[in-house]
């Protein structure tokens, strides 16, 4: 039995097999939209979202499976004091799998090794974001064709965007990737995502306060929100926030064949008008996500759809 809590717990082929499971899916969604009949899928959302919970119900029900949670942890006994182990030895009693989304760092891994069915990591405090990656990665292969041979920046909140490590992780397994890292002094990446990732695969990078200046150079413009919830000061929110504002008149010191990522909600750092670009990808983003959970909800499911060759 497996559970997703880190990226790169997939290998590269791994994840070129639900890539092209995602693609099937999307061509051929009548072939699996009774695979999980019978399957539950628990949502346990300790911290609010909307997207990533109604994704992953989606995906459940898109297979043909059901769904049960909660959406706050307000609403759980965690209200009452109970710890994260208990919870997810009790849920294994209701579900075949489990996805969770945590405050604290770490705790969907608890959870993990715990719980007797797959656990998924739908985000755990500042840290890591695993299935927001795979939705960025077949988003990233569908707009530019490729994974391999990409200057991607990433710009805004690159110390609490837990989108942004586990994406950087992913991404420094392909060849030919370099990265450019956008952020605000107080807000960059943090050292043991720099140290353990980069420095480690020896990954080319620079840092930058700078949108304007390296967006020429960029072929993927992975844009974030600052994570107003993580900061412990609000003036600095306050002072931080409006830090990078994408318009449509910076688009034009992009490629023509950027793409624009964005793991959403937007606040304020990608103006309206830019989503008519065609480079704008972030709410097809959106619908890529639904197939990869899918995907990976089969896999670890050990559910197996035969993928015609020819369109793999
Ligand atoms: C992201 C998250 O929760 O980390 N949202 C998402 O899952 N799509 C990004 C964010 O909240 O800014």
């Amino acid at each position: 039995m497996r559970s997703l809590i880190d990226i790169l717990e997939l290998s590269v082929e791994e994840l070129d097999q639900l890539m092209n499971t995602a693609d099937d899916i999307m061509a051929h969604p009548a072939k699996y939209s009774e695979v999980c009949h019978g399957k539950k899928l628990a949502t346990l959302f300790f911290e609010p979202s909307t997207r990533t919970r109604l994704s992953f119900e989606a995906a459940m029900y898109e297979l043909g499976g059901n769904v049960l949670g909660f959406s706050e942890a307000a609403s759980s006994s965690a209200s009452k004091g109970e710890s994260v182990a208990d919870t997810a030895k009790v849920v294994s009693c209701y579900a075949d799998i489990i996805a969770m989304r945590h405050p604290k760092e770490g705790a969907p891994y608890v959870a993990s090794i715990n719980a007797t069915v797959p656990v998924v990591n739908a985000g755990d405090g500042g840290h890591n974001h695993p299935t927001q990656t795979l939705a960025d990665l077949e988003t990233i292969r569908h707009e530019l064709g490729r994974l391999t041979d990409l200057t991607v920046g990433f710009c805004g909140d690159l110390k609490f965007g837990r989108t942004v490590h586990s994406l950087i992780a992913a991404l420094s397994r392909y060849n030919g990737v370099k990265f450019v890292l956008i952020s605000p002094v107080e807000l960059r990446l943090p050292d043991y995502v720099r140290k353990d990732i980069l420095v480690t695969h020896r990954v080319p990078y620079k840092e930058t306060t700078d949108l304007e200046a390296v967006l020429p150079e960029l072929d993927v413009l992975y844009m974030t929100r600052i994570q107003k919830e993580r900061f412990f000061n609000e003036e600095e929110y306050l002072r931080l926030k409006d830090s990078y504002i994408l318009t449509a008149d910076k688009m034009k010191l992009a490629k023509e064949k950027m793409a624009v990522l964005h793991p959403l909600p937007r606040v304020n750092e990608i103006s309206v008008a830019v989503d008519k670009d065609p480079r704008a990808a972030y709410f097809r983003q959106v619908l890529y996500a639904k197939y990869m959970r899918m995907a990976l909800i089969m896999k670890l499911l050990d559910i197996a759809v035969e993928i015609d060759e020819q369109e793999a």
